[in-house]
């Protein structure tokens, strides 16, 4: 694919399709509960969360990508795309990329696809590769995927973490227009810091510690969170974040209509959006029904905020994650006017992907 940005200055990256897609099986609190020494209101006090969603035995991150791929095309009223990027930290395997196998299961044969792996903030970097892609003129339409499928790393025994993540996946449609119209992706900050690199982190499978069950411990072959210094770090770098991409675009939070944080967990959301001086009922809150989607997280808010009518053509859109790494990163958009989409916990229209 070539496509040549020559007479185009002001080409920019707009926002014109999204979905969402959860898996069908929805646990709640009480339900982790009965299997684990937790209760439901030390999760809804330390998390916020009362329930998320478990993919199924053979459901993989390709499956979810697909059943949101697939959604956010529709939304956006055409099949075709240039490129397709996803964002996750569970791909279907090490080795290929997920990207390529959900571009061909979308029909999209022959286009760019590739995987961004920055855990959490994956979403983030992917929007901005896929906006890279548009305004440099290698690409006219990005599909971007946010999907991940915590399940499968995190230790189902393991309290601290199995109450906090959920497996999910959400997209969004860019589209080749100009800065300034409705949905143009307006200034990115991303940033990282590998010091701490062990915050959070799935110790064996990779070429430092390969995953070989004689050499390796569960623990290692397990996703592991400080739980207390991610909050800390999280709270300050995402204030830190969205205070810069706000200043980059000469704006303040009195500007932002809707916060819409990487849903980690429900006490950082309300202490990132105290921090910008932003009232709770700008932000987001997913997290309560979804728990922490990773990569799917900030796609899937938007989905619901939309279908909710949350978000209303004209708002200004705050976007902000932190995630492993550590990385981070915010994006401004303006929202669209979008057609109606689907819940994405709802499933009653469509077979199982
Ligand atoms: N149910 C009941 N008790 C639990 C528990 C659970 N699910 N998980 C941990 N505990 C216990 C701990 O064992 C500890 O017990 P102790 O005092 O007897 O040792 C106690 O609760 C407090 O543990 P602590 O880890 O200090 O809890 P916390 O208040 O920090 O909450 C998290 C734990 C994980 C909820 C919290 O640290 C957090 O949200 N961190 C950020 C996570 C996140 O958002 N990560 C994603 C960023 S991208």
């Amino acid at each position: 694919m070539a496509v040549s940005s020559a007479g185009r200055p002001d080409r920019a990256a707009v926002l014109c399709g999204l979905g969402g897609w959860l898996p069908r099986h929805r646990v709640d609190n009480d339900e982790l509960a009965a299997r684990l020494d937790t209760d439901d209101a030390w999760i809804r006090t330390r998390t916020g969360i009362r329930s998320r969603h478990v993919a199924a035995p053979h459901e993989a991150t390709s499956d979810l990508a697909v059943a949101a791929g697939r959604r956010a095309l529709a939304n956006s009223g055409t099949h075709s795309t240039d490129a397709v990027v996803v964002a996750t930290t569970t791909p279907d395997r090490t080795c290929p990329a997920t990207a390529p196998l959900v571009a061909a299961r979308l029909g999209l044969a022959g286009v760019a696809a590739f995987d961004v792996g920055a855990v959490c903030t994956g979403f983030i970097y992917a929007l901005a590769a896929g906006a890279g892609l548009i305004t440099s003129g290698v690409a006219d339409r990005v599909l971007v995927i946010g999907a991940d499928v915590y399940s499968r790393i995190v230790d189902a025994d393991d309290r601290q973490n199995a109450v906090v993540f959920g497996d999910g996946a959400g997209a969004l449609v860019l589209r080749t227009g100009h800065a300034g119209e409705p949905g143009a992706l307006g200034s990115f900050d991303l940033g990282s810091d590998g010091t701490h690199e062990d915050m959070i982190t799935v110790a064996a499978g990779g070429s430092r510690l390969p995953a070989e069950a004689s050499r390796t411990s569960r623990a290692e072959r397990h996703f592991a969170m400080r739980g207390k210094e991610v909050f800390r770090h999280a709270s300050s770098r995402m204030t830190q974040s969205a205070r810069t991409v706000l200043d980059c675009s000469g704006l303040t939070a009195d500007d932002v209509d809707r916060f819409v944080p990487h849903q980690a967990n429900l006490r950082i959301l309300r202490t990132v959006a105290t921090d910008l001086g932003l009232p709770a009922d700008r932000c987001a809150t997913h997290v309560e029904r979804a728990g922490n989607t990773c990569a799917a997280s900030i796609p899937l808010a938007l989905t619901d905020d939309h279908a909710n009518q949350a978000l209303r053509p004209g708002d200004r859109v705050l976007l902000t994650a932190f995630g492993g790494g550590l990385t981070w990163g915010s994006c401004l958009l303006t929202w669209p006017e979008l057609p109606p989409a689907a819940e994405p916990a709802r499933h009653e229209e469509e077979s199982a992907p």
